[in-house]
């Protein structure tokens, strides 16, 4: 399973990257909102500096909502870099849109997928990465992680291409869970990331070991 860190925060990226597990970004309006940054040429350096700091695919998505429009912003996010995937909604325009740029050789993350028909339209279109929301679904009472087991084994039977890439992560559990049900990407918050590392044995074992290393040094 593939990490991806969902932020457009730059010193995040930086920790996750460092720590030599990550292979690639998602980002979308809200998390460049949370960093501050206004209008289309600030948009396009921040993705320009993301891709020149994590070698690998890096998720630019679009705010338009009309097929022309998205068509049109996604060749211009496309031409930032070569790492970059267009994140298109999943709105019948946007179905549309995600067909035009696979046969024009331009690769798409399908965003805001809650449902197993949403994500099979999106994969008849050739998303390369699809995005099911599982934290958001959990939050309205359903369960989230249902969603990532049924399309893993839709994609496993059907032999869609498409990578499942699970989103809206909202712990280490969650991560753990998707691996488990056969997630092809997980995209994260640092913090359940990081979660990850945590156990209390460990933090007792190594301090144990630490003071008994004393008793030789
Ligand atoms: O990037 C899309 C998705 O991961 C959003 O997550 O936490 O806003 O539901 P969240």
């Amino acid at each position: 399973m593939k990490f991806f860190i969902d932020t457009a925060n730059l010193d995040q990226i930086k920790e996750a990257n460092d720590l030599g597990i990550l292979d690639g970004v998602t980002t979308n309006p809200s998390l460049m909102a949370k960093e501050g940054i206004k209008g289309p040429e600030a948009v396009f350096n921040h993705y320009k500096t993301i891709c020149e700091m994590v070698n690998g695919d890096i998720s630019a998505e679009v705010i338009s909502t009309e097929f022309d429009k998205i068509v049109e912003e996604g060749k211009k996010l496309a031409a930032i870099h070569k790492n970059i995937v267009v994140k298109v909604p999943m709105i019948k325009d946007g179905v549309k849109a995600i067909k035009w740029f696979t046969d024009n050789g331009i690769r798409t993350n399908c965003t805001l997928v809650f449902s197993a028909g949403q994500a099979i339209l999106a994969a008849k279109a050739g998303a390369a990465y699809i995005s099911p929301f599982i934290g958001r679904i959990d939050d309205s009472g359903w369960d989230g992680m249902e969603l990532i087991v049924q399309l893993a084994h839709i994609f496993r039977v059907q032999g869609y291409k498409s990578e499942i890439l699970a989103a809206s992560i909202r712990s280490p559990n969650h991560i753990i869970k998707c691996a488990e049900a056969g997630a092809d990407v997980v995209t994260s918050p640092l913090e359940s990331i990081l979660g990850l590392l945590k156990h209390p044995l460990t933090d007792i074992g190594l301090a144990k070991f630490l003071e008994d290393a004393k008793k030789f040094a």
